[in-house]
């Protein structure tokens, strides 16, 4: 049926007689000639119609958009001042001879080449043909390219790729788990899985020793531009590796794939940033290293300040830091004030400022509404600490400490969009040393920061039970420009120490042995000392494509309220379906079921 791809003809097919394929991208009647953009999985080849060659020309005259076609012509040079640098086939042209109208197509109900304009819901809807669009076509391909680096890769180091189940039980990461009710044990539910860990690690129990697999991850949880209910992980787990062997190997990984999809290398080896200092410096656990802004810390100076609002959070365990933007003093009351709108999403009561107009003239050189509640030398030392200049803003958080990182944090990464601050390039790092536990307010307990089966360093035991807040873990975090790209970690693999960690967690003997004691189990037969890590596939190519939502690199995605609107899912099911499952829908409040 075709000879080349749309893509394919070249100067030195001119003259050539070929039959391309696919659909009409645009159509334009041009001083009684029609030319016809035809669209194949490679790409466009300008086709052109004369009046001369009249049952074809009067044929061409009814093509629309996204009719498929076969065409059969000449290749010809196109004539000056025609010519399309741009496109790889801009040289070249197809004279048609022969049409055949393979398909014809109801009128989209968007303009492919106009998406950008129309609403994401209609685009999801005909997701067929969003994808249709170059650009979307272009992102699958990469995404197939990144998956096949990493198979390559991985197989030159002797993993092993196996699946594991997706009707299961739960695993924790932190999510609400996805049910699928059991119609053979009436009232009792598989849990998909929210990522394979517990799996990989009873791999790693049997012996694998490495094992690897693109995994699917399902987690009801609330949903964000890098967020999707149902995700891919590379998943993969080592044995007898530690941290750094394994960290080493996996900038392997990243090198080789950036690499394969012709990106700029990457730094070698990445940096290494512990979580604290991560926090503490950018307010943020995977810090944008292209953004030049920092915060500096104030905490130690605030101590016995009058102005409360300082004060208070300096000695109550809490934090005071500023934030300086270099030459921010430009910024308009309204400007400050939708920042302080901004800070105030994450929770921060306000946001005090001093614009810097002549930092060696404290009297006179500073504009600021809380000059009068603090005393000169702690006036000089922000400035001194902040290392502020003339024409600079300097901006203050202070609050628990968890609240003034993330506001500050938030802060930060608006400024440097707002004002062009990011450099360019690819900026990865690992975060490192992250706290085992971090306390739930709310509950009123620990709650593991990665997953409970992630270990503590050995001279951090003791602190399971002394001070779990300070037990901090053997995890390493990839991040990249801002993306948690990844997360991993060594694991705990003797029943003791996995014990250990439930209490802290305050799971008890019984809800362990029920919930995981196939795993403790494992743990008494020799399981070797192991750890790994899981890359968000997702969210790495999403970087990669430039694309602003995971959703443009996944081909059938679901919407912010995890729904699917091309099937239409999820869908109410048949009673007899119910009854089967022995389930039974209580009536909401209004009637419906
Ligand atoms: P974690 O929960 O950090 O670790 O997940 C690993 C990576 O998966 C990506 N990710 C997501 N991507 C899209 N949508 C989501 N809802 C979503 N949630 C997570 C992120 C994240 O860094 N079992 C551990 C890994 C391990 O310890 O080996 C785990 O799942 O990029
Ligand atoms: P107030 O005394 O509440 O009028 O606050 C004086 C200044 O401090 C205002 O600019 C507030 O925006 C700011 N401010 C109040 N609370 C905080 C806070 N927790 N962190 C940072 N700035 C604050």
């Amino acid at each position: 049926m075709r000879s080349h791809l749309c893509t394919e003809p070249r100067r030195e097919h001119i003259g050539e007689e070929i039959t391309a394929c696919g659909w009409i991208h645009r159509r334009r009647d041009h001083g009684g000639v029609i030319f016809v953009d035809l669209r194949d999985r490679s790409g466009l080849l300008q086709v052109v119609f004369h009046p001369e060659q009249e049952a074809v020309f009067a044929e061409a005259h009814r093509l629309r958009p996204e009719w498929v076609i076969s065409v059969r012509g000449v290749v010809r040079d196109r004539p000056e001042g025609t010519v399309n640098p741009e496109l790889p086939t801009g040289e070249v042209e197809l004279v048609a001879s022969e049409l055949t109208v393979l398909n014809r197509s109801d009128t989209p109900p968007f303009p492919l080449d106009e998406a950008d304009e129309v609403g994401e819901e209609v685009r999801l809807r005909h997701r067929y043909l969003d994808l249709r669009r170059p650009e979307m076509g272009a992102n699958l391909r990469l995404r197939h390219r990144v998956i096949a680096a990493m198979r390559a890769f991985l197989d030159d180091n002797d993993f092993t790729e196996v699946e594991t189940p997706v009707l299961t039980r739960s695993t924790p990461e932190g999510a609400r788990d996805y049910l699928v009710p059991s119609r053979t044990h009436p009232g009792s539910f598989f849990a998909l899985p929210q990522s394979p860990q517990l799996f990989k690690q009873l791999l790693m129990a049997a012996g694998v020793e490495r094992y690897y697999q693109i995994a699917k991850c399902f987690r009801d949880e609330d949903l964000r531009a890098d967020r999707q209910p149902e995700f891919t992980q590379l998943d993969l787990e080592v044995s007898f590796l530690d941290e750094e062997a394994i960290m080493a190997l996996m900038e392997g990984l990243m090198r080789t794939v950036f690499e394969a999809v012709g990106e700029e290398a990457l730094p070698d080896p990445f940096p290494r940033m512990t979580y604290h200092e991560a926090t503490t410096r950018f307010g943020s656990d995977r810090p944008d290293l292209r953004n030049p802004l920092e915060l500096t810390e104030l905490t130690d100076l605030m101590g016995e300040v009058d102005f409360k609002v300082f004060r208070e959070p300096a000695v109550s365990g809490g934090r005071v830091a500023a934030l300086r933007l270099p030459g921010g003093g430009d910024l308009s009351r309204k400007e400050i004030d939708d920042y302080t709108e901004l800070v105030g999403r994450y929770g921060a009561k306000g946001l005090a400022y001093i614009k810097v107009n002549d930092p060696g003239d404290p009297a006179e050189g500073l504009q600021s509404p809380i000059l009068k509640f603090l005393p000169g030398e702690v006036i000089a030392a922000v400035l001194e600490r902040s290392s502020a200049e003339a024409g600079d803003m300097i901006f203050f958080g202070a609050d628990t400490v968890a609240v003034v990182n993330e506001a500050l944090g938030v802060l930060r990464e608006h400024l440097a969009a707002d004002r062009g601050l990011l450099g360019e390039g690819w900026r990865p790092l690992w975060i490192t040393d992250f706290p085992m536990f971090e306390w739930d307010e709310e509950a009123r307990r620990y709650e593991p920061l990665h997953h409970p089966f992630t270990a503590p360093y050995p001279d951090h035991l003791d602190r399971l039970e002394s001070d779990p807040g300070n037990c901090l873990s053997r995890a390493y975090d990839p991040v990249l420009n801002a993306a948690e790209v990844g997360g991993g970690s060594i694991r705990i693999h003797d029943p003791e120490t996995q014990s250990r960690v439930f209490r802290a967690l305050g799971i008890g003997e019984d809800e362990a042995q029920e919930k995981f004691g196939f795993l403790l189990d494992a743990f008494r037969f020799g399981t070797p000392p192991h750890g790994g890590i899981a890359f968000g596939l997702d969210r790495l190519v999403a970087l990669l494509a430039r694309a602003e939502s995971i959703r443009d690199v996944i081909a059938f995605p679901k919407t912010q309220r995890a729904s699917d609107l091309l099937t239409r899912a999820p869908s109410e099911v048949a009673a007899a379906q119910l009854e089967e499952l022995g389930l039974r829908l209580r009536r909401r409040a209004g009637g419906g079921s």
